[in-house]
């Protein structure tokens, strides 16, 4: 085997580096019917995040190591990144024995071969490109460490001055070894040009007869090359194994995303109180209010306000539009410049035109809401049939009165009055007016006489 040279080899722009991400665990701490990987953190699965953070810093190319029959663990690989390549591991033997199972890919010849963890959604494209770097500035082997609060159960980083001696497992350590507080993440960077052979050297002589990949250290090392670590923070390496791990890995995102938020000119009256998605985009000078929740696909642009305890997915909020407090916003919402959707309104599916406002306790469902249209309290678009779904389409400054039902199919014209209370579902033509109500009956004194009646009936039986 080669030395490697301490030069760069080639600008880094050029490296081809792969990313082999390990996810043949089924995690059975989490007591789950779901695999490890695919529960989610901020709307994506954790296999999600890890290949949105290598293809956005390192890598050239992806393979997922993946668990027999794990379909579903390989499809929402490829829904992410589309030319994932998928590895199947069919016993679950190691760590090292998990990389090889990518040979194929690690053979084409990469410049650089980065193993991360399908558990560990939390790690920085800055981190990732560190440790590629550790491998471009002459490393055979760089591994990601971190000072832990408790080392317990952790690899432990053998060090001699900044270079990496060997990582000995928890299981294997010594007690002056276990003393050690700086642990392995789990994430390594190897020389595409040694990989293979270095992995093929890995054996099981240890406590768990385990084929390790923390002794890619070590055989690097008695082939005379150089091993390093390269530091990051312990919330990056957190791996998820069970649902408390899960919740804080969901407490470190939601803090990251609300703090770019901020930096990004959004206000957060109360950010703790503020969940977003992970794809969640929302422009400067927004105003959130307590108690918001963004699902997925939302994006807000400047000046709207989200009033307290709103939840939106799937919609897109206009320029200036005001939301809430209690308002619910379904896929589907698209919300032109200005328009005010209040308190206990919910829409879906509908288009609502600008200057639009729906204030008060609605439902609007698949509609097209013209511009400047006055949605009174109480109103409903009667969309579905229980069979199928019909469209409303209410005309630019259409103004529908109070609590009125409007059964789709339905039209109502551009400037067309709805009396409030009306059952609408005749199409109502331009200008027009339309009442589907009751007639309201007068009779004089009824109810004085009603009264004098009761009061006589009642002496009576006294
Ligand atoms: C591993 C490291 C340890 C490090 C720790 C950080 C080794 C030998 N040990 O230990 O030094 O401190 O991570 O969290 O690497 N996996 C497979 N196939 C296998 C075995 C594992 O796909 O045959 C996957 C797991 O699903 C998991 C990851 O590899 O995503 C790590 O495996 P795990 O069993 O959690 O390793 P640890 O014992 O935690
Ligand atoms: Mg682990």
């Amino acid at each position: 085997m080669a030395n490697s040279s301490t030069a760069i080899r080639q600008p880094l722009g050029a490296t081809k580096t792969l990313a082999v991400i390990l996810a043949a665990g089924q995690g059975t701490r989490m007591r789950s019917a779901l695999p490890k990987v695919l529960h989610k953190v901020a709307g994506l699965s954790m296999i999600g995040h890890v290949l949105t953070v290598v293809s956005q810093s390192v890598s050239t190319a992806a393979s997922v190591v993946v668990g027999p029959d794990r379909e579903d663990v390989a499809d929402e690989a490829r829904r992410v990144l589309p030319d994932s390549r998928i590895a199947v591991q069919a016993d679950r033997l190691g760590t090292a024995h998990a990389v090889l199972q990518a040979r194929d890919s690690i053979g084409t010849g990469y410049d650089v071969v980065i193993v991360l963890y399908g558990d560990t959604p939390l790690v920085r494209p800055e981190t990732l490109s560190r440790l590629r770097d550790a491998v471009i500035n002459g490393a055979a082997v760089a591994a990601l460490g971190f000072e832990a609060r408790d080392p317990t159960g952790y690899g432990r980083f053998i060090m001699a001055g900044d270079e990496l001696l060997a990582i000995r497992e928890h299981k294997d350590a010594s007690e002056a070894e276990r003393r050690i507080t700086l642990c392995n993440g789990g994430l390594m960077a190897l020389d595409g040009r040694h990989a293979l052979e270095l992995l093929g050297r890995i054996g099981n002589a240890n406590s768990q007869k385990e084929f390790y990949l923390t002794d890619a250290v070590g055989v690097a090392r008695n082939a005379g090359l150089r091993t390093v670590a390269v530091a990051a923070s312990e919330d990056e390496v957190m791996g998820v194994d069970d649902r408390m791990k899960l919740a804080a890995a969901e407490r470190i995102l939601q803090d990251r995303l609300r703090e770019n938020a901020m930096r990004n000119g959004v206000t957060l009256i109360d950010p703790s109180s503020v969940y977003f998605s992970h794809d969640t985009k929302i422009a400067s000078d927004v105003i959130v209010e307590p108690n918001v929740f963004f699902g997925l696909d939302v994006s807000v642009e400047s000046d709207a306000i989200i009033h307290a305890h709103s939840h939106i997915e799937g919609a897109k909020v206009g320029r200036g539009v005001h939301i809430g407090p209690f308002a619910r916003l379904r896929p589907g919402a698209d919300l032109a410049e200005g328009a005010r959707i209040g308190n206990f309104c919910e829409v879906k599916n509908s288009k609502i035109g600008a200057g639009a406002k729906v204030n008060h306790l609605s439902y609007i469902g698949d509609a097209d809401v013209g511009a400047n249209a006055n949605i009174g309290a109480g109103t409903i678009t009667c969309n579905y049939d229980g069979y199928f779904k019909y469209r409303t389409v209410i005309g630019e400054k259409a103004f529908i009165g109070s609590n009125s039902s409007l059964v789709a199919p339905v039209t109502i014209a551009k400037g067309a009055y709805v009396g409030s209370g009306s059952v609408v579902t005749k199409d109502v033509p331009e200008g027009a007016l339309a009442i589907g109500r009751g007639q309201q009956v007068i009779k004089e004194d009824w109810a004085s006489r009603f009264h004098e009646a009761m009061a006589r009936r009642r002496a009576a039986r006294q």
